[in-house]
């Protein structure tokens, strides 16, 4: 029984990894971090994030994990707050911001990368949530 075991035990951890390996958390979600946002994987390389657009609902709680491919890289997200170095190496930092207003923001590289380190942006589009008060009152 035992080698029927180690077997068992063996493809349990193999699913546990590709399910980890797919970036898709609803099938498997470590306790400690039930409670937190999903992660957005960001990548940061000269010259682009990539995604270059991110897409959240207003009031959303944001968790973005971002890591650079290749030299040092900022983060920056004025109207929320956010300023992080990405350091060379790939180590993942993780930033959290409450996106509280709707609209169009920009996401710059607020760390000097090389002659494109001006033109190193993406945007962050936060898409105001439905409501009943967001709508007119119908006129009569
Ligand atoms: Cu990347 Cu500056």
């Amino acid at each position: 029984m035992r080698t029927l075991h180690s077997l068992v035990a063996a493809a349990v951890a193999g699913t546990a990894l590709l399910s980890a390996g797919t970036g898709v958390s609803t099938a498997w979600q470590d306790p400690a971090t039930v409670s937190a946002p999903p992660a957005i994987e960001v990548v940061a390389r000269k010259y682009a994030f990539e995604p270059a657009r991110i897409e959240v609902t207003e009031g959303d709680r944001v968790r973005l994990v971002v890591r650079s491919a290749d030299s040092v890289h900022g983060i920056q997200i004025k109207r929320f707050g956010v300023n992080k170095l990405l350091p060379r190496g790939g180590a993942p930092v993780t930033i959290e911001f409450t996106a509280n207003r709707a609209g169009t923001f920009e996401i710059l590289c607020s760390e000097y990368c090389g002659n494109g380190h001006e033109s190193m942006k993406g945007t962050l589009v936060v898409v105001a949530k439905p409501s009943i008060h967001s709508f007119p009152a119908p006129e009569r």
